[in-house]
């Protein structure tokens, strides 16, 4: 793992997030409570980027006050050509949520994604296995959870997308490298893959607020029963329709706010080389998202 050129003595190090929107971000909140907490004098701003501005927006990154960046909705694919390398995980997902300059000068690509995800479902489960398990979705996000599922050693994973292609896509590219048995599925024929899961996980925007599919949960209540985990990556609001409905059915649930704060930490020690707090990070996105 390749760690940024680090903080310099003397001088306020900025890193921030490139997306649009970026306005209503929690990670500026969480970001800059854990670099408080260690002392470190710098600053996450929020770097809201038209399409047309990528380009030269990473190039600022070079920067000698630029710790990095993070990078999220719609350009975690298109800023991959931007970059000089790319980390593994990274290039297994062909998609980048973190860009630190590493020592040489160099903008690296990485995928933190899979990191936070991986850690905030290992904590649910304590112990318990993962067993067989249905991703719903085929983005970028569903590639980095279809990894860490592989790595937590599920059994089986079946990929539910609306766009079957893509789940055939994603199956196809993730197979070897996942080492277990990924199935492709139309979304609308994945009810019973979705019953037979111990553990679902959302990776699409339904249900995220202020989004389209705002108040919509990608899957019928009724797929839902006791026993099961249900996962969401949306992290606002706190409790998905998804959510909602897995909980009515007596189903454990997991929100998308634990993996957020992790995969900030994850760049956190990227951009700083120490470790991240954690338990600082999550009570300041409570608190952020409690504000809202
Ligand atoms: P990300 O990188 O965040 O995963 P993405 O690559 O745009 O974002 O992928 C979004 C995912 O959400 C896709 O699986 C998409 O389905 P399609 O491939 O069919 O587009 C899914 N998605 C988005 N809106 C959806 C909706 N209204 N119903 C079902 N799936 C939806």
């Amino acid at each position: 793992m390749s760690t940024g050129t680090g903080v310099a003595e003397g001088r306020t190090m900025r890193c921030g997030i490139i997306g649009k929107p970026v306005g209503h971000s929690i990670s500026p909140a969480f970001q800059n409570a854990a670099f408080r907490a260690l002392g470190i004098d710098a600053r996450y701003e929020t770097w809201e980027t038209e399409p047309e501005g990528l380009a030269a927006m990473v190039a600022t990154l070079r920067e000698a006050d630029v710790l990095g960046a993070n990078v999220t909705v719609p350009y975690k694919e298109a800023v991959l050509p931007l970059l000089d390398r790319l980390s593994e995980d990274a290039a297994l997902v062909g998609a980048v949520n973190t860009i630190v300059r590493a020592g040489d000068g160099a903008l690296v690509g990485h995928n933190t994604d899979i990191a936070g995800f991986q850690r905030a479902l290992a904590e649910e489960l304590a112990a318990a296995p993962v067993g067989r398990v249905a991703v719903i979705g085929a983005g970028g996000a569903a590639r980095a959870v279809v990894l860490a599922l592989a790595r937590l050693g599920a059994w089986e994973i079946a990929v539910a997308n609306r766009t079957i292609e893509r789940a055939i896509t994603l199956c196809d590219d993730l197979a070897e490298t996942a080492g277990v048995p990924l199935m492709p599925l139309p979304l609308t024929g994945a009810v019973r893959a979705v019953r037979a899961a111990r553990i679902i996980v959302n990776t699409t925007s339904v249900g995220m607020a202020g989004g389209e599919g705002d108040g919509r949960s990608p899957i019928p209540a009724m797929t839902f029963h006791a026993g099961q985990l249900v996962c969401d990556v949306v992290a606002n609001p706190l409790e998905t329709p998804l959510m909602r409905d897995a909980a009515a059915a007596g189903a454990r649930t997991l929100g998308g706010r634990r993996m957020l704060v992790y995969q900030g930490g994850a760049a956190f020690t990227l951009w700083t080389g120490q470790e991240a707090p954690l338990d600082v990070m999550l009570e300041a996105a409570r608190g952020a998202m409690a504000g809202r």
